[in-house]
């Protein structure tokens, strides 16, 4: 399905709201929707206010758009997302990229909290997305494809734009800010992994897991935007740590994590627009 409706709605509702122009899009991922609060003459639009517009039912998803300022420019931020294990069909989940797209962004900044596999990493550290493998079992392209948008076959041999990467590990590494770089893979979640996945996933060359992100960064890159990926590692992924693993602690490490996540999508925003 298309949703071509529905996307044309939300530009209409977004466009009628505020008409500022956009320097790049971002979605936050579980707990990192403080970001949101940051930003500067911000105005809010509840996904509920567009008709048939998807929602998140998962704790720490506010469920909007916000458009707000940050060091003089634009963003529009999609406060919260819809996943797969929600019940919501693949292609569905590439929504909010292409109703940025049709707005005329050129860059999205994706954001999750993801388990970390990378045995060098941390709880509480974050993760610039340098590749994905997606095993998720879908691809939000399946159907018929969106010409309007992009070609049938996307090539996906730089998802997570490099140029941007290494512009924002350099000026990380000059400001003292930790910022880690790695693979991150998808899988449909709700369940979390078993510790036999991750060490499957540890053999593949995963640093860090989570059930989100991927298909925003394919139907982008199908869309000709550019991609920033980064997660925070709120936990070491089931059965590194002799750990049960909850939601609850996830948003808790998240919200712990809120600020030092601010200030690395900030160095991202500078980065984008200079690179
Ligand atoms: N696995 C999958 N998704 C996650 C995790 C995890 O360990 N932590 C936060 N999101």
């Amino acid at each position: 399905m298309s949703y071509e409706t529905l996307i044309d709605r939300a530009v209409e509702v977004i466009q009628s709201k505020d008409d500022r122009p956009l320097a790049a899009g971002l979605i936050l991922g579980s707990g990192l929707g403080q970001f949101a609060d940051t930003l500067d003459n911000k105005v809010s639009i509840d996904y509920n206010s567009i008709d048939d517009f998807p929602v998140s039912e998962v704790d720490g998803h506010k469920n909007r758009f916000v458009i707000g300022d940050a060091d003089g420019k634009t963003y529009l931020v999609m406060q919260g997302r819809f996943h797969y294990y929600e019940g919501y069909p693949a292609s569905l989940l590439g929504v909010g990229v292409r109703i940025m797209a049709r707005l005329g962004i050129k860059t999205v900044v994706l954001t999750n909290a993801a388990g970390a596999i990378n045995r060098a990493f941390q709880a509480g550290q974050l993760m610039l997305i340098s590749d994905h493998i997606n095993l998720s079992g879908t691809n939000p392209l399946i159907g018929k494809n969106e010409e309007s948008f992009g070609t049938r076959f996307p090539d996906m041999t730089s998802v997570y734009d490099k140029d941007v990467i290494d512009a924002v590990l350099e000026k990380a590494d000059e400001r003292g800010i930790c910022l880690q770089k790695g693979v991150y893979c998808m899988l449909s979640g709700p369940s979390f992994e078993t510790p036999a996945e991750i060490r499957m996933l540890a053999t593949l060359g995963v640093d860090g897991v989570g059930m989100s992100t991927v298909p925003e960064a394919i139907t982008a890159r199908h869309a000709g935007l550019r991609v920033v990926g980064m997660s925070l590692l709120t936990n070491m992924a089931a059965g590194i740590e002799d750990i049960p693993l909850s939601h609850e602690d996830v948003n808790r490490i998240a919200d712990k994590a809120a600020g030092r996540a601010a200030t690395a999508l900030r160095l991202i925003l500078e980065t984008v627009a200079e690179v």
